[in-house]
């Protein structure tokens, strides 16, 4: 019995290594193409990242939002200039950011004396696991268990 608490409806396949947009199992020989409902393992061993993550983790490895984060500051900069838009959200999940735009939703009607502005959102899509983000969308079979949640 696994003792991580079952929230996922979770395929019975385990990735060891990945190169590139390439995945490997462990008893796997031929890699499986990265792909699916999220990016997160493309570019696996980039050496640029790799050098670029173990350099900051030899500085340091995490401080907090009290703080000023001059790498963090560069990289709003960066995305700014690249947008166009004026401030950038840093967060950790999709359900942060998703918990953040319904947030900045509800504040820009709000702002135009709109009591409660209505969201539109996807039906049998999947935003997020709390509260908010569960009610934003019935989930489809296929993807993160919500009836256990
Ligand atoms: C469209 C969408 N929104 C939100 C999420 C939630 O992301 P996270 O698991 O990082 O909170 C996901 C994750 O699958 C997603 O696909």
């Amino acid at each position: 019995m696994s003792h991580v608490m079952n929230t996922y409806a979770r395929q019975p396949v385990a990735f060891v290594r990945g190169q590139g947009v390439w995945l490997w199992t462990r008893r796997q020989e031929v890699p499986r193409r990265a792909r699916g409902h999220r990016g997160e393992h493309a570019g696996a061993q980039h050496p640029r990242l790799v050098a670029a993550l173990s350099e900051q983790i030899r500085r340091v490895m995490h401080t907090s939002n009290l703080f000023q984060i001059p790498l963090q500051e560069a990289a709003a900069d960066r995305i700014a200039e690249i947008t166009g838009l004026d401030e950038v959200f840093f967060c950790n999940s999709g359900l942060e950011a998703n918990e953040a735009a319904i947030k900045v939703a509800r504040k820009y009607g709000h702002e135009r004396g709109i009591d409660e502005p209505a969201i539109i959102v996807m039906e049998k899509a999947f935003h997020g696991r709390s509260l908010a983000t569960l009610s934003a969308g019935a989930a489809a079979r296929s993807r993160p268990d919500s009836s256990r949640w």
